[in-house]
């Protein structure tokens, strides 16, 4: 028993030394080893150590800098020639940054890596604007939970719309606040559901988005704070748009609903969607109408053939109805030409008188 006791004992001395030696060696290394000067810039980058910002514009570098200071609350890099954002392209050393904004926009990246952006846990704006995005892993945006506004405007080419939608859906974007996707052709929303965001600002302006389903709509009434801005998107301005429309006119989830027009079809182009009428987008009405012209239809021919049955089954009786009256005829022609005979006879006359 006695011996057990000792040996755990003098485990227990041994690594209590064990770790005041580490602590010890951490203190040592960390007075000695050349400390990253403060105020280094990167390379073709300015500074602005009061606000926190590094800008870097047009550099002939194709990477972003890697030396970014750690007191750096905003970065801006543009004009740049990155054409892939590299995994884990924000860290340095493996140490997390304390930034709060990065801006991308203007360097033609093409492909955003998984991770990419991973070492940046108080991120709180990503700026992605005005790229060629055509590959996003669907692991683009892990490892940004504090994430609040994100701007793709002008950034997503087509091939990469089904991406987007992934790498939207990542869980770590539920603290997404405004999400902007001006200019990116875009057909439907590419959101698979609303509800795992805290989304205030869904900016679609100029996108190719020619209706938005009953399902959406229904996703859109459920998240009362979304505003969703759909202007310059050409609108198909038929009945399937009813339940669009009626949001549109009663929830005022849509600060841009005034300029939304029609583009389909021809006869309302250019027409406001919030100036169409209830019947415009009334499938009901529609299908009643067709419904109306062929029960016409079918009424008029019953009638028809009714008529000509009417024709056929009595075409004995009227044979002898049209016989009576050709006899009814010759009657009177001969009751007349008698009487006319008599008339004419003068002696008659005087007798008849
Ligand atoms: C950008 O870099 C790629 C290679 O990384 C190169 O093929 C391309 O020509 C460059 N474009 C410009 C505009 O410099
Ligand atoms: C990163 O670590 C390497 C050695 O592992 C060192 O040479 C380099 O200076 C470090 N860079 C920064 C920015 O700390
Ligand atoms: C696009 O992104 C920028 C940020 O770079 C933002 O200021 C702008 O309002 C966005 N929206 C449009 C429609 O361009
Ligand atoms: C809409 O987007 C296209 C490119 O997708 C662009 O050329 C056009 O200028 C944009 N229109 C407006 C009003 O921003
Ligand atoms: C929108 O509708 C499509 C299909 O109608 C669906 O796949 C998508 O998940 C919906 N998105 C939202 C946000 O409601
Ligand atoms: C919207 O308004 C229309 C007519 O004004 C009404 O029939 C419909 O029930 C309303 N929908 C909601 C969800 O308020």
């Amino acid at each position: 028993m006695w011996i057990f006791y000792s040996a755990d004992d003098s485990k227990c001395l041994f690594s209590l030394w064990n770790q005041w030696c580490l602590c010890y060696a951490a203190v040592v290394c960390l007075l000695c080893s050349p400390v990253r000067t403060d105020d280094a810039c990167p390379s073709s980058c300015v500074c602005a150590r009061d606000s926190g910002t590094v800008t870097c514009r047009d550099g002939e570098d194709t990477e972003v800098p890697s030396d970014i200071p750690e007191w750096t609350s905003t970065l801006i890099v543009q004009g740049r020639n990155i054409s892939t954002l590299q995994r884990g392209a924000f860290m340095t050393n493996s140490t997390e940054l304390e930034m709060s904004k990065l801006s991308l926009s203007y360097n033609g990246i093409q492909v955003i890596e998984p991770y990419a952006f991973l070492g940046l846990p108080r991120l709180h704006l990503l700026d992605l604007s005005h790229n060629q995005l055509e590959s996003i892993s669907a692991r683009a945006f892990h490892g940004l939970p504090e994430l609040r506004s994100l701007f793709l405007n002008y950034s997503v080419l087509p091939v990469a719309t089904a991406q987007l939608s992934n790498a939207l859906s990542a869980q770590t974007l539920r603290n997404l606040h405004r999400l902007e996707l001006a200019g990116n052709q875009l057909k439907s929303i590419p959101l698979v559901r609303l509800d795992m965001y805290n989304l205030h600002v869904l900016v679609l302006i100029n996108n190719s988005i020619e209706r938005i389903g009953r399902e959406n709509v229904t996703n859109l009434y459920q998240q009362r704070h979304i505003r969703v801005y759909l202007s310059l998107n050409p609108f198909w301005c038929d009945c399937e748009l009813e339940s669009f429309y009626y949001w549109l006119k009663n929830s005022s989830q849509c600060p841009d609903a005034g300029h939304l027009l029609c583009s389909e079809p021809e006869a309302k182009r250019w027409i406001p969607v919030e100036k169409l009428r209830g019947e415009d987008v009334d499938c009901m009405n529609e299908n009643l109408e067709a419904v109306s012209y062929v029960f016409l239809g079918i009424v008029l021919a019953l009638i028809g053939v009714v008529f000509l049955m009417v024709l056929y089954l009595n075409r004995g009786g009227i044979k002898r109805w049209l016989n009576n009256i050709r006899e009814a005829c010759r009657d009177q022609m001969e009751v007349y030409h008698y009487r006319y005979e008599q008339d004419s006879d003068p002696r008659l006359a005087n007798v008849a008188v």
